[in-house]
């Protein structure tokens, strides 16, 4: 079904309705930025998570949607098809934040697909498959590295347990926070981890300039570039700063800066395609009067190009091993999510949405990592950008207006009802 055969449907979604529930949502982990704009901090399996997690629940049980976790935590949102055996169409996002993050990244578009949903049944629209809304676990990987932990497991790229003992700044294991969180969620009917729904449509603000900048309202997302991240640990020794002769010291903060200095050479491209970013550093014992015996560091590194990714990926280690000069150091990779091509079969449906609703459109890939990027190996998958203000994001300021998001609703429920009848 086309979205020009179903008026009813685009007028059901609501504008109001969709911005109200993602302020309501922005009150949990309400923090203001350095330049006074709203923002959240909502870690993932945290109590503010789960407050989040039940309300958007009971709006679900509120439309009748028939509501399930599975052993990561992935919480599904089930709108029944005319054929209940056939495969869903999955939709949705994540519901965690970065500790400085928005009030859309990721929360929009499980926002956008109960809004979708609803508007769907309540103008009466049938589907033949059933539509399946999602909230992954762990998508932004701020308090538990890396992210979308909770699409990897369901696609069985990783088991379930891989993350078992990494930790957050506080020591606690994702395993405790996940056990503790489960139990939390007991109550609620659980089903097992995995699917293979007949498709994967993920709407998310675009979180960079150029919908904005060339006037558009949709993003066609094209594919997702490859990330890499790695954590650096540096070892040397602690000293006396006032006593110890710098040529006898092994100092794990001067070789971390040497280490960083080799890799920004390694990363250089003219073309400014490459991102390369170290955006945490841990240095021990962290006084200003001892040399310091350990240095920890992040690298986030992403490129479109499958070789390029592969390559300067492969040379990190040995580029830090002969940049040091009397430290060891341990290079540990703990995320690989190589580029994707999205499916016409979904960015087909996503462009004739738009051109139906009379919308401008532009086909673009996305900088940003999102959960769609390990559906698809699963089923044919796409998503929906929406422009941002000044494209920023991961920051308090990030902003799409209430006209921006509603658009991006109704554009994913034509898609979602054009999909879920084929
Ligand atoms: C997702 O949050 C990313 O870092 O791309
Ligand atoms: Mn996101
Ligand atoms: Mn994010």
């Amino acid at each position: 079904m086309s979205a020009s055969t179903a008026p009813n449907l685009i007028a059901a979604v609501s504008e109001a309705r969709q911005w109200d529930r993602l302020m309501e949502l922005a009150k949990l982990g309400a923090i203001t930025g350095t330049d006074g704009s709203p923002g959240v901090n909502r870690a993932c399996l945290t109590p503010l998570d789960r407050e989040a997690r039940r309300l958007v629940i009971s709006w679900a049980e509120g439309l009748g949607l028939a509501v399930s976790v599975d052993e990561i935590g992935n919480l599904f949102l089930r709108h029944e098809g005319t054929d209940p055996a056939a495969a869903p169409v999955l939709t949705g996002s994540h519901m965690d934040t970065q500790p400085n993050g928005g009030r859309f990244d990721g929360i929009w578009g499980v926002i956008a697909a109960l809004e979708a949903v609803q508007a769907i049944r309540e103008a009466g629209v049938q589907t033949v498959r059933p539509i399946e809304v999602v909230a992954w676990t762990n998508e932004e990987g701020g308090r538990f590295a890396p992210g979308c932990m909770g699409s990897m497991a369901y696609a069985h790229y990783k088991p379930a347990t891989a993350w078992d003992a990494v930790a957050d700044h506080e020591g606690v294991t994702f395993r405790q926070a996940l056990d503790e969180h489960r139990k939390a969620e007991a109550d609620l009917s659980h089903r097992p981890l995995g699917g293979k729904p007949f498709a994967y449509l993920e709407a998310h603000i675009e979180q960079g300039p150029r919908l904005e900048a060339e006037g558009k309202d949709i993003g066609v997302v094209t594919g997702i570039q490859g990330s890499r991240w790695f954590i650096v640990e540096v070892r040397g020794e602690t000293a006396h700063a006032g006593t110890s002769p710098v040529s006898t010291r092994r100092d794990a903060v001067q070789d971390m800066v040497r280490a960083i200095n080799a890799l920004n050479a390694l990363m250089t491209d003219p073309t400014d395609v490459l991102r390369f970013t170290v955006g945490q550093i841990e240095v021990m014992p962290n006084t200003s009067n001892t040399v310091a015996d350990v240095a920890r560091f992040t690298i986030d590194f992403r490129h479109p190009d499958k070789e390029l990714l592969i390559a300067n990926g492969d040379a990190i280690e040995p580029t830090i091993r002969s940049a040091v000069k009397s430290c060891d150091v341990t290079v540990t990779e703990r995320f690989h999510a190589l580029p994707v091509e999205f499916d016409p079969l979904v960015t087909d449906a996503v462009q004739a949405a738009a051109d139906a609703q009379g919308l401008a459109s532009l086909a673009l890939p996305s900088g940003a990592f999102h959960d769609a990027q390990f559906m698809v190996p699963l089923c044919p998958t796409g998503m929906i950008f929406v422009p941002c203000r000044k494209g920023v994001s991961h920051n308090p300021a990030e902003y799409s207006t209430p006209g921006q998001l509603a658009a991006g609703a109704r554009v994913l429920a034509a898609a979602l009802v054009d999909l879920a009848n084929r």
